[in-house]
């Protein structure tokens, strides 16, 4: 379940090779995605080995995890914008084959619902990648968030608007509420890929190690799935026993 590799260009060059792979044996993968400052050096490394070796990204559809909820496609802070600077323009998908709930909808039940019925009739996800927040969270499901839900709205926990501060200019700017696709979703993916890198990391980590279980650590339900991996860096496993880290 864990890898663990030094540096956080390590953990980029296995996690793109990972997803470059799953894409060159199957053209028409559907890639559940992630925002974040972890996902940013994995994109990038995605991005320059294309360039290398071209790989066809044509039938590629992706699927990203959330969007903050009031913040159009062209915000600097909104995650269509992140996709669209880290991972749509260097890897040269189009339009259509990117999706993301939509953070200005006005029937916000009417979108999850729309957004639940595109990943299903896509076929579900071949590869989801995840990072983790530092309560625990993956997309933007908060500790608490029940097991069973799908895509939905929510109200973003404290820490989390503090870890997302740095982002905006104002703590006030930072949006209260966001679109997550649901746990069920993740856990229906095919492969998820956790990925964390820093020593912020470590602390979330050492406690998802321990943790049975249990909605108060919502990436914990990932032991229940029967083909994860916890990507790292040294910095990230820091906290973890010894022996995970010479595994490697
Ligand atoms: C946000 C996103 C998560 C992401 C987390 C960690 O809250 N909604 O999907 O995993 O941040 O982000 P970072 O990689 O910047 O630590």
């Amino acid at each position: 379940m864990f890898k663990i590799v030094p540096t956080p260009c390590a953990v980029a060059d296995f996690v793109s090779d990972l997803l470059l792979q799953h894409i060159e044996r199957k053209p028409t993968t559907v890639l559940g995605l992630a925002t974040g400052a972890t996902m940013e050096p994995v994109y990038a490394a995605m991005a320059q080995k294309i360039q290398q070796r071209p790989l066809d990204v044509g039938r590629l559809t992706t699927f990203n995890l959330d969007e903050y909820l009031g913040l159009p496609a062209q915000h600097p802070q909104s995650y269509a914008h992140f996709m669209q600077r880290h991972f749509v323009e260097p890897i040269g998908l189009r339009a259509q084959q990117v999706n993301l709930p939509d953070g200005t909808c006005t029937d916000t039940a009417q979108e999850c619902a729309a957004y639940s019925q595109k990943i299903d009739a896509a076929g579900g996800l071949d590869v989801q990648l995840l990072g983790i927040g530092s309560n625990g969270h993956i997309g933007f499901n908060e500790p608490g968030t029940p097991f069973d839900c799908t895509t939905h709205a929510v109200e973003l926990a404290p820490q989390t608007r503090r870890d997302n501060e740095r982002f905006f200019a104002e703590t006030k700017m930072v949006p209260t509420h966001a679109i997550t696709m649901g746990i069920s979703e993740i856990m229906a993916a095919n492969e998820v890929v956790l990925v964390a890198t820093g020593a912020h990391k470590a602390e979330i980590l050492a406690q998802l190690y321990e943790s049975t279980i249990d909605e108060r650590l919502p990436a914990s339900i990932l032991k229940q799935h029967p083909n994860v991996k916890v990507v790292l860096d040294e910095a990230a496993a820091a906290l973890l026993p010894s022996h995970l880290l010479q595994a490697g």
